[in-house]
């Protein structure tokens, strides 16, 4: 039996939730699940906007046919090839042989290298137009958020904006289809920062461009591919991706990770954390071998400072803390002020090897000269902590 939702008089919700996935992408753990959308537009013209990840086939199948209440399907616009949103495509060309597959020629391309095999498609350009009826998409080219074929499409009509990957989020939607169904600020934020940095963090400058180019139309709704619809508030979720998008920092406030084999650099950790709270300072700790790089990923766009703290280990840093640098480093991350803490028994020499990480990033401010202590924390890391914690206050 179907399961939708209505968006307006005549959009349709035709996604489904899929709460066991444990891996998004085979890397990103999402404990909440995940939405994959899909919208189907009624008018002279039956519209389809992307389709599913292949764990939701059926059910996706079923809606369609049930939004579509006996009737066909005529368009199939194609937004994103990712098989998150394209592997259910030649279920549906199956279902409805009329349909054409409304696309640009880099999707096009991608079409044929995923699926070997050729299909009746209007190929569009940038700025490009298509009649529905009352409804009327233009497409908007967002290449690179988050793989080079993707477009986002405007309906004048409804006011709604179709943004593929975009404004998406972690999570499955449980009903709740529209974010002012529930407390996104408190609930779900978190999960759509995570999904942000993560997914297209790296190209910060390329949803810059997009955000440029949408913030000519007049905007009553986003749908996005994941997550939650916004018909309120817009606002709200788009002066986040501004920030996100330009590497700016979201609080000041300080974020420590740290590698800790026995406990003596969590101690150290801690320690920091309880200067910089004593002096007025936020700051959120996290155990490196404990929490998900995503998740330190999205808490480093999130803060202006960052501390990592590491014990020396196979002559670098240890294993965890060098896995998460790499992903920060993969990511592109900006414009941040970081200190440095290694322990060493006999040789230090984790701070090298995270300086080594992630010195080529641009705008990474060191605060200080890399605090090193020995085995343990003594009144000399004692003091050295303090100065670090006057040093944040003095530049926060
Ligand atoms: Fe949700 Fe880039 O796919």
């Amino acid at each position: 039996m179907h399961c939708t939702r209505r968006v307006s008089e005549d959009i349709i919700w035709v996604g489904a939730d899929n709460r066991r996935l444990a891996l998004f992408e085979a890397v990103y753990p999402v404990p909440k699940g995940m939405a994959y959308n899909s919208y189907l537009i009624l008018d002279e013209k039956c519209t389809l906007i992307d389709t599913v990840d292949r764990a939701v086939t059926d059910v996706f199948l079923e809606n369609i046919e049930g939004a579509l209440a006996g009737r066909t399907l005529d368009y199939l616009v194609v937004q994103h090839m990712e098989p998150d949103h394209s592997a259910t495509l030649f279920d549906v060309l199956d279902r409805y042989p009329g349909c054409t597959v409304v696309c640009n020629q880099k999707t096009y391309s991608m079409i044929l290298a995923f699926k070997n095999k050729e299909v009746r498609a209007r190929i569009v350009k940038e700025g490009d137009t298509l009649s529905l009826g009352r409804h009327s998409l233009r497409f908007i080219f967002a290449p690179m958020v988050h793989w080079p074929e993707v477009m986002v499409s405007y309906d004048a009509y409804s006011g709604t904006l179709f943004t593929a990957d975009a404004f998406g989020v972690f999570g499955a939607l449980g009903g709740a289809i529209f974010a002012d169904e529930v407390d996104f600020a408190r609930d779900h934020l978190d999960e759509a920062r995570r999904y942000y940095c993560n997914i297209v963090g790296k190209y910060g400058a390329q949803v810059n461009s997009l955000l440029c180019k949408i913030s000519k139309l007049k905007i009553k709704m986003l749908c996005p591919l994941h997550g939650f619809v916004w018909r309120k508030n817009i606002c709200y979720y788009v002066n986040k991706y501004l920030l996100w998008a330009r590497y700016e920092p979201e609080e000041r406030g300080v974020m420590i990770a740290y590698a800790s084999v026995y406990g003596n650099t969590e101690n150290v950790a801690n320690a920091l954390a309880c200067r910089l709270f004593e002096r007025g300072i936020r700051s959120s700790l996290y155990d490196v071998s404990m929490t998900d790089a995503s998740q330190i990923v999205s808490e480093s766009f999130r803060y202006s400072h960052l501390v990592f703290a590491s014990v020396t280990y196979n002559g670098g840093a240890f294993v965890s803390m060098e896995n998460v640098l790499s992903e920060l480093a993969a990511h592109g991350l900006k414009n941040r002020r970081v200190a440095l803490i290694e322990n060493g028994s006999w040789a230090p020499s984790a701070a090298k090897k995270m300086r080594e990480i992630l010195s080529p990033l641009v705008g990474i401010d060191f605060l200080c000269e890399d605090i090193t202590f020995r085995s343990s924390m003594h009144t000399d890391t004692d003091n050295k902590i303090k100065e670090l914690a006057e040093i944040i206050v003095s530049t926060i």
